[in-house]
């Protein structure tokens, strides 16, 4: 039986030793991080920044996917090669970012649904011809008095079930990602209450709407201790409630696990992936994975700072970011090996 096509990518992107870079900031969200670094976010910086990302030399070593927002899927490399033709010549997958963003949801305070799926059907088609192969969809989930709320959790996952659908139904492999946020002071329990909540239900949507699971992969957050909380749970522990939570609610027939980084220091967020990969080698049924924003591009971004002169140092901060999570992958991550190449 030949690999449906979906599924093979599906399988490419959680590649052993691999992950994604999401890049896929919108223009409101990469000018906030372009005031971090007192960085004007005009048409040409935003094309720069990513210039010097992708065209990272040996990237595709250790990340199998980057995932762009409509504005750099239509953006050329300093020599005129398109990104997308870019990524594709260095062995990377291009993926999309295609909802329009997390929105109020109406009368339930303080919490959000994602909206963009009006036109997906076609906007998905368009960035298929243009040589997406996957794409994304992030919703959110808050912790906090009364929150998440049932209303929150049916209406994002309902979305990323139509999402999911819409995509496989054009061509594209999903990125289902349902955020559980660190924005808080609530505990790790209550964090995992809240992720196991939301993945069941977004596991009965997905069926509910027809998903192919073996063609998707799943963007969670793990399991932490809310940012302000008091009491921080270690590494070993996060690692063994997100790894519970996930067995419980995510079938063995998805592609992968990829999680996101969602405001973890980029060296903890490795740190997490590699206690997972190491304490449970050979035990899971996918492969985890990361398909961090800011914990891989943050160290490149600071040493970026707007300058042509600094594509190098950038560079190189983002390929040892990119490694270390590449030996997360496997469970062969460790402080050593982080403090070595830094010294080199
Ligand atoms: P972070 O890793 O910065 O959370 O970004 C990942 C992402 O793509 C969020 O949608």
């Amino acid at each position: 039986m030949s690999t449906h096509p979906l599924e093979a990518t599906a399988k490419a992107m959680v590649a052993p030793g691999k992950g994604i870079l999401a890049a896929d900031e919108s223009t409101g969200t990469i000018e906030k991080r372009f005031a971090g670094i007192k960085v004007e976010s005009t048409e040409e910086n935003r094309c720069a920044y990513r210039d010097m990302l992708f065209s990272a030399k040996g990237l595709g070593q250790y990340i199998s996917g980057v995932i762009l927002y409509d504005e750099t899927m239509r953006q050329k490399s300093a020599d005129g090669t398109p990104f997308v033709e870019l990524l594709s010549k260095n062995g990377i997958l291009p993926g999309i970012k295609v909802d329009t963003g997390a929105k109020d949801l109406a009368l339930c305070p303080n919490e959000k649904v994602t909206e963009g799926l009006d036109n997906l059907a076609k906007r998905c088609a368009e960035y298929g011809k243009m040589g997406a192969k996957f794409a994304k969809w992030r919703a959110v989930v808050t912790i906090g008095a009364g929150m998440p709320s049932s209303t929150c959790i049916a209406a994002n996952a309902h979305a990323l079930a139509r999402y999911a659908a819409i995509c496989q139904a054009a061509g594209l492999t999903p990125i289902v990602e349902p955020e559980v946020l660190m924005d808080g002071d609530h505990t790790v329990e209550r964090c995992e209450e809240a992720t196991e909540w939301t993945l069941n239900a977004v596991y009965e949507a997905l069926h509910l709407h027809r998903v192919t699971l073996e063609q998707s992969v799943l963007k969670p957050s793990m399991v932490i201790s809310g940012k302000d909380c008091p009491k921080q749970a270690g590494v070993e522990e996060v690692a063994e409630r997100t790894v519970r939570i996930l067995k419980r609610t995510v079938p063995a027939a998805v592609a992968g696990v990829v999680f996101l980084s969602g405001g973890q220091s980029d060296e903890v967020a490795t740190e997490h992936l590699n206690a997972m990969n190491r304490m449970y080698a050979g035990k899971l049924p996918w492969p985890l994975s990361f398909s961090y924003g800011r914990a891989l591009q943050q160290p490149s971004l600071k040493a970026w700072k707007g300058s042509a002169s600094n594509v190098a140092i950038a560079q190189a901060a983002l390929l040892h970011r990119a490694r270390m999570n590449g030996l997360a992958c496997l469970g062969r991550y460790t402080a050593e090996l982080e403090r070595q190449a830094l010294a080199a």
